[in-house]
């Protein structure tokens, strides 16, 4: 969508989705964010008030399936939505101890039950006027199965899929769906890595990213170019060659 003014963005008071707030914020605009921490969200929200937008910020939990959609559901009337960014997520990988079945849990929860707790009521809303357009926030991690992240890369291969599929099919109804992919972006995930992070980028140029790709409508917003072509060619090599390579990669720290 060329000009979105009406935009949702769950997960905006850090990182990722605090930068697409910002880069979003502007006369004009109306945007309406959530998130869990407050204090983090008041100031974005101040911050993309300052840059001129109408902001509506409240506390949801997005796996908190009623609550969402209520929520979105009180946003679109104030505005109908024209853009949607189910952004937010958590990470934590197996560490030293290994990955609870608690953390795998929850991983799966915020990163794929809250994109549906998102998408769906978003959907109802934009299928009858046959526009919109709906971003999923997956990840590079989500080409293949990591045995560094198990949970966090089989959500987000999850989200991938679910993305790519909807995108085919609900392009007939006039609404557009695009799936992220990022590498390594500064944020409060990537804080908690104590590995090397290639290509490591600002979330303010991740959001500049990722918001051309999705005023071209682009099907898979992927970057930056040599790590997603790793991460692609991962997912074409056999299975054994593939684990072979991933299993010597260190594993992200426990949260
Ligand atoms: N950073 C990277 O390198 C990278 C790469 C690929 C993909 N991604 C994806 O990008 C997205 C944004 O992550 P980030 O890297 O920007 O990390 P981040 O700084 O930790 O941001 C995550 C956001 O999600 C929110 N959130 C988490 N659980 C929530 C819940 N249950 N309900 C509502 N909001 C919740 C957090 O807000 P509160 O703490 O206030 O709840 C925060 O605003 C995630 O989906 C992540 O998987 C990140």
């Amino acid at each position: 969508m060329k000009n979105p003014h009406h935009i949702l963005i769950t997960g905006a008071s850090s990182g990722i989705g605090e930068a697409l707030a910002l880069f979003y914020a502007q006369k004009d605009v109306t945007l309406f964010l959530c998130a869990q921490n407050t204090e983090r969200l008041g100031k974005v929200t101040q911050q993309c008030r300052e840059k001129g937008a109408e902001v509506f910020a409240e506390k949801v939990d997005v796996t908190d399936a009623a609550a969402m959609e209520n929520w979105i559901s009180r946003c679109d009337k104030i505005a109908e939505l024209d853009l949607v960014i189910a952004n937010a997520g958590v990470s934590a990988g197996p560490g030293k101890t290994g990955e609870s079945s608690e953390v795998t849990r929850r991983i799966f929860a915020v990163n794929v039950g809250g994109v549906l707790n998102t998408v769906l009521p978003a959907l109802e809303k934009m299928q009858p006027r046959r526009t919109g357009q709906i971003a999923l926030l997956s990840s590079l991690a989500g080409y293949r199965g990591l045995p560094s992240a198990p949970a966090y890369s089989g959500s987000k291969n999850a989200v991938r899929a679910w993305g790519e599929a909807l995108r085919g099919h609900l392009k007939p109804q006039g609404i557009e769906v695009n799936v992220i992919c990022p590498g390594f972006v500064v944020s409060r995930i990537t804080a908690k890595n104590k590995f090397p992070m290639p290509f490591l980028m600002p979330a303010s140029a991740a959001a500049a990213t990722i918001a051309k790709g999705l005023r071209k409508n682009k099907g898979r917003i992927t970057f930056p170019p040599l790590l997603a072509f790793s991460a692609w060619l991962m997912s074409c090599l056999p299975a054994g060659i593939a684990e072979f390579v991933l299993t010597k990669l260190p594993n992200k720290g426990s949260d």
